[in-house]
């Protein structure tokens, strides 16, 4: 078989960076989605990968790294939209709608124009899978509330959307980390250390990554924790009268 394709968007650095070197090692084909050109160039080079500079929040930036990449592969067997940011605002004295919308741009419209724009060439060539990085926050009430929506909303999404992508063999997961050792948290990375918070490698989430891909499931929510293996996240059935079974 072929060597499997592998795209990943804000593979510029942190989680992204990870993933792209671990499935570049396993020996995949890798493709790198970023609008850092500079470092995502220097990451793609190093997975003798392909980089396509794109917005990944955008309807035209993700058809823009789905056509690059079937142009060179023909096909994308994992594409993990992994674009994020945290909000600088939040509820109260001074809020910043503008902010708001940038963070739910990056953390929910990259997903959703992520899924559309990659499931239709994952159906016509046999299938695909798609991995969302959501976040432990996206499972339990977090102090960064809007940020905490804006990943819960992508682990809905995830959910509701696995049954009928599985029907056209696209298998679709979210990835929820806990604290990572990135850029995305230089600014706490003293204060958590000093509150005990143990912080995952973003090597250590990629390895998460990938086992949760292989695992073959879809509609599933991993949790990675500092020292705990990953696994999916168990939730709690519930039934509504004269309503099919529903979840929560
Ligand atoms: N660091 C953490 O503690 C943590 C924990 C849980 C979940 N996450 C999530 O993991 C994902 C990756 O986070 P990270 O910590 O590696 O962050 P990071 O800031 O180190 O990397 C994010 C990458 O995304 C790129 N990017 C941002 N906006 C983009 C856009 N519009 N188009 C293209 N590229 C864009 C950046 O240039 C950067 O390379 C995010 O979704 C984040 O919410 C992070």
């Amino acid at each position: 078989m072929s060597r499997p394709v592998l795209v990943v968007t804000g593979g510029a650095g942190g989680i992204g960076s990870a993933v792209a070197r671990r499935f570049d090692a396993q020996g995949w084909h890798v493709v790198v989605v970023d609008r850092d050109a500079e470092r995502g160039g220097a990451v793609a080079r190093e997975c003798t990968g392909l980089f396509v500079h794109a917005d990944a929040t955008t309807t035209s930036g993700c058809e823009q790294y789905v056509e690059a990449t079937l142009a060179k592969h023909g096909r994308i067997d994992l594409l993990h939209l992994n674009v994020g940011v945290l909000a600088r605002t939040s509820i109260g004295e001074g809020f910043d709608p503008a902010d708001y919308q940038r963070m739910m741009r990056a953390n929910v419209d990259s997903a959703v124009f992520g899924v559309q724009a990659a499931f239709g060439p994952m159906r016509d060539r046999g299938g695909g899978s798609i991995l969302v990085t959501s976040s432990t926050t996206g499972l339990r009430p977090s102090p960064d509330a809007l940020y905490s929506a804006s990943k819960h909303a992508v682990v809905g999404l995830v959910r509701s959307l696995a049954p009928a992508l599985l029907e056209v063999g696209v298998r679709i997961n979210a990835l929820c980390p806990g604290a990572v050792d990135t850029a995305m948290l230089a600014d706490r990375r003293d204060a958590l250390v000093r509150a005990g918070v143990g912080l995952v490698a973003p090597e250590d989430v990629a390895t998460a990554a990938q086992a949760a891909h292989d695992a073959g499931r879809t509609g599933q929510a991993w949790v990675v924790n500092a020292g705990l293996a990953v696994a999916p996240h168990k939730f709690t059935e519930i039934l509504i009268e004269g309503e099919a079974r529903i979840q929560r």
